[in-house]
């Protein structure tokens, strides 16, 4: 078996999707293993642009396996308007080429309702989250009180299941001064949620294991940015999953040696959506170029997103996080035409007692980040069919990303366009 894990570096946006899309033509399935609808992969073919949110990027080619894993927690409405909006652009999804996890727990509409309460009455310390119910759905498959797309079939335990959940919830709702959710009420969701889900559901990681045994390309697709990580991540300005490659073995069912290549996907800079500390971020003209020119806007929300230099010391420390063997990086087009370009390559006074901590905690001590200074360049990289095509200044500034974070570069981006990715090493992505 040959597989590839791809997993975002930064706090996610960095164009997963694109290099999903691109790596999944050696794939014969492309599997989620962690997150939900808080994820927004965009991939665009010529002038068609697809969003997708909770289904893997690889569903785009024909005749591929799209596998949702159980540690994605999944939204059966959002899911269903996804679906839709692939089959009017005349995506084909069918049983045989989608399944989801049966032990993948659902994310219902109180876990929306509650988010969106927890975060108005948070005030200034709210999280920033997405809205879409991320973190109480995990809170309740941590809880043990969760519903899983393979009870929606078993109506007899379901009933239990939904007093055990209410129990719980009315009284959080009861305390927030907001009206309770009625048992009939909720099994009436759970009943609609039943027959979007029943062509899908399957044991996923029997799947797997087949097209694995079957000599088959497995590629682990991750959502969110490994400083959104629930453990490593700037706590508790984060996502509630594990963002890291290694999740994606118990997300999935497949034993740790099993996941292959981990390609990590970065932007040529930073950015971020939500609150939380962010270094390098620039609230200035730099800030505003690279929001202007990246297109910086949130797929999901459509919020804003903050913007600022590349941080070589995350980087160094994400890449670390999930031994990745090779660097994707994307969006090297947005810095064209800028004088000069700021790398971070370390973390100025108070940083040396925060050194004995992991990444995410370093980050929320307020830390002056060191820079080097590097010559920009005036010419266009986008649509360069080579590395060594590049301005002489970009190709100085990829070397020393990978001198700084001892990751060699595998691909490197110069638009959205699938065409535009530049291959700097001759072997395939998948081990
Ligand atoms: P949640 O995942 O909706 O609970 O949001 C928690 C934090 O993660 C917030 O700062 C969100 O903006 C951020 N976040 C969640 N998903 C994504 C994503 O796909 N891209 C970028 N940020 C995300």
């Amino acid at each position: 078996m040959t597989s590839l894990t791809v997993i975002g570096l930064q706090w996610g946006d960095e164009g997963k999707g694109k290099i999903v899309d691109i790596a999944a033509a050696e794939a014969d399935a492309i599997v989620r293993f962690q997150g939900g609808n808080n994820a927004g992969h965009t991939v665009m073919h010529g002038n068609a642009v697809f969003k997708l949110s909770q289904l893997p990027s690889g569903i785009l080619r024909p005749g591929k396996q799209a596998i949702i894993g159980n540690g994605v927690v999944l939204d059966p409405e959002g899911l269903e308007s996804e679906i839709e909006s692939l089959r009017r652009a005349d995506v084909e999804i069918s049983p045989d080429t989608l399944a989801i996890a049966s032990n993948a727990c659902l994310i219902l509409p109180l876990h929306r309702e509650l988010d969106a309460l927890r975060e108005r009455l948070s005030g200034a310390a709210r999280i920033g989250t997405t809205g879409k119910g991320i973190g109480p759905a995990y809170e309740d498959k941590i809880g043990r009180r969760a519903i899983r797309v393979g009870d929606l079939d078993q109506p007899d335990r379901l009933t239990a299941m939904v007093d055990r959940l209410l129990d719980h919830h009315n009284c959080l709702r009861t305390g927030m001064n907001v009206e309770t959710v009625p048992r009939d009420a909720l099994l009436a969701t759970l009943g609609r949620y039943r027959s979007i889900l029943a062509p899908y559901g399957a044991a996923a990681d029997e799947r797997i294991h087949a097209i694995a045994a079957g000599g088959g390309r497995i590629l682990l697709e991750g959502a969110q940015g490994s400083l959104l990580d629930i453990d490593h991540g700037t706590y508790p300005f984060v996502t509630s999953s594990s963002t890291v490659a290694g999740s994606a073995a118990a997300g999935v069912g497949l034993g740790p040696g099993l996941l292959g290549t981990v390609l990590g996907v970065c932007k040529a800079y930073t950015t971020r959506v939500g609150e939380g500390p962010f270094p390098t971020e620039q609230d200035n003209a730099d800030g505003a170029w690279l929001c202007e020119r990246g297109k910086e806007f949130g797929t999901v929300t459509g919020r804003k997103r903050r913007c600022g230099w590349l941080d070589l010391v995350m980087l160094r420390a994400t890449c670390r996080l999930s031994g990745v063997d090779g660097l994707a990086l994307m969006k090297l087009d947005v810095l064209d035409g800028l004088k000069e370009i700021r790398l971070c390559t370390g973390y100025g006074p108070g940083d040396e007692e925060a050194e004995v901590l992991a990444i995410g905690q370093r980050m929320m001590a307020p830390v002056e980040p060191v820079y080097e200074v590097l010559p920009g360049w005036s010419e266009s990289t986008e649509g360069a069919r080579k590395r060594s095509d590049l301005p002489a200044a970009a190709r100085h500034y990829l070397d020393r990303i990978e001198e700084i974070t001892e990751t060699p570069i595998w691909c490197l981006s110069t638009s959205p366009q699938r065409m535009n990715l530049i291959r700097c090493r001759d072997e395939g992505f998948f081990r």
